[in-house]
């Protein structure tokens, strides 16, 4: 009852995790504080750390590519994605990286860094995960809110590493979504050295989900998994989303929601005979945008996803669900015969009506449905409506929406299983 959407995914992951140690590509960037705080003793347990995190890399201009920046009141560009082109040029230089001492000022960091390093000038690659791996070691003096938000909107998982007095809430607010996965907490610089693991570890999950992504190119499925593939290709289904319209989603969330459900169309074959899909919004009330018969290819759905308009309003998901009611059993009479039918619900915040009754109704109908969570989502209310845990996706932020994760791909990329160890 997986088929088709996560089944791909998941197979298309496993794929991928022959190859984690051996063809990772992505572009890191460490942005590391070298505020007056640190001291020279605890700065050189952070070249260890980087040089432990880059050793356990692929590092190569066309694998994993590793820029450093360091900062203090203001931030200097140490290496650009494209200056080292080995491994061992990168480690020697971490050795000698320099500390200067100085205030924190991580907003200002998070701006150099996309302005000035994640360009394609400095040897940011298109297609290839971004990363940014912040290491601070106190409160920032000026607003990383905001600019952290910039960084990721253009397509950059940013992590935070925490040690001894740096700002939790802080580093939550910086880091991608959701903050299990991207903030790393220590108590102290010693303790750095254990969490080296950890982190890699986070890093190649992360470059895994990159590769779930739905630009993933069908060809890089390789023998084994193809003919299972090309069956999910073939396969026919129908999927519905529903997407939150309420007021506290900005428009910028709002447009990242219209990409991800485009991207995640592009990944499947649209057709009468092959997947349908239709999409409906909710605020305090539920709106038909178009329905399975409405379009019949991929391009107009794309245009008809681009047109739908925001306006805000209360979260009554509850009553949504059960306007879905009617849209959901009707292959049978369109189709002829009975398809696999998905709901995909979209939402950031907990809704104001009950959810649990309509999505039992609903499911009880023949729906499968996945409960995507952004932000403020209550896990129980994903829960509720999706009936499994394993089909409650959490995606954080809204410009993360990219990664699908919990329950669906689970500690594949490492087998310690140890990840919350450290926290
Ligand atoms: C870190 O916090 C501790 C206790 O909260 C404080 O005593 C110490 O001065 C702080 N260190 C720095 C470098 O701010
Ligand atoms: C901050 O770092 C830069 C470059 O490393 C250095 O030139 C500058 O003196 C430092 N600022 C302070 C206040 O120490
Ligand atoms: C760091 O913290 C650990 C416990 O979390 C402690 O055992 C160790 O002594 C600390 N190291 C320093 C240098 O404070
Ligand atoms: C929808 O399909 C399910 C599963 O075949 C069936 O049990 C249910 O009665 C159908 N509901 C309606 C309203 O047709
Ligand atoms: C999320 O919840 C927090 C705390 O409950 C609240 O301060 C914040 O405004 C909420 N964010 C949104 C987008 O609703």
């Amino acid at each position: 009852d997986q088929k088709p959407a996560f089944t791909l995914f998941i197979c298309v992951a496993l794929i991928q995790i022959g190859d984690c140690k051996g063809a990772t590509v992505a572009d890191i960037v460490f942005i590391v504080d070298e505020s007056t705080s640190i001291g020279n003793k605890n700065f050189q347990l952070v070249r260890s750390f980087l040089s432990s995190i880059v050793s356990g890399l692929e590092v190569g201009l066309t694998n994993v590519r590793v820029g450093i920046a360091t900062y203090n009141d203001t931030t200097t560009a140490r290496a650009y994605l494209n200056t080292f082109h080995d491994k061992e040029e990168i480690l020697q230089f971490i050795k000698n990286l320099p500390y200067n001492r100085g205030g924190t000022k991580t907003g200002a960091a998070l701006d150099f860094a996309r302005k000035e390093i994640f360009i394609e000038q400095k040897g940011r690659r298109k297609g290839v995960q971004q990363v940014a791996v912040v290491i601070t070691d106190g409160e920032s003096q000026d607003d990383v809110t905001d600019q952290a938000k910039l960084l990721r909107r253009t397509g950059v998982t940013v992590f935070a590493v925490g040690i001894q007095n740096a700002s939790k809430p802080e580093l939550d607010m910086m880091a991608s979504h959701p903050p299990e996965r991207h903030v790393f907490i220590v108590k102290n610089f010693t303790n750095l050295r254990p969490m080296q693991q950890l982190i890699r570890k986070m890093l190649c999950r992360n470059i895994i989900d990159s590769a779930i992504r739905p630009e993933t190119d069908i060809s890089d499925v390789k023998e084994g998994c193809t003919s299972f593939v090309f069956l999910l290709w073939k396969d026919e289904a129908d999927f519905f989303f529903l997407i939150d319209d309420s007021g506290s989603i900005d428009n910028e969330d709002f447009y990242d929601m219209k990409k991800f459900i485009n991207e995640f169309l592009h990944t499947f074959r649209i057709g009468p005979q092959y997947i349908r899909m239709g999409l409906a919004k909710y605020a305090d009330l539920p709106s038909l945008e178009f329905d399975l018969t409405t379009h019949t290819d991929a391009k107009s759905i794309e245009e008809a996803v681009e047109k739908v308009t925001h306006e805000g309003g209360g979260t009554m998901t509850g009553a949504a669900l059960s306007f879905m009611k009617a849209y959901f059993n009707r292959s049978m009479v369109s189709r002829g015969h009975r398809v696999p039918e998905y709901l995909i619900v979209i939402t950031d915040g907990k809704s104001a009506d009950n959810v649990k009754t309509p999505a039992e109704e609903l499911r009880a109908q023949g729906a499968t449905i996945y409960a995507v969570g952004v932000k403020n989502a209550s896990s129980t209310e994903l829960l509720q409506i999706a009936g499994d845990p394993k089909r409650t996706v959490f995606v954080g932020n809204f410009d993360a929406l990219k990664s699908i994760n919990k329950g669906i791909i689970t500690d594949i990329c490492t087998s310690d299983g140890k990840e919350n160890e450290l926290r």
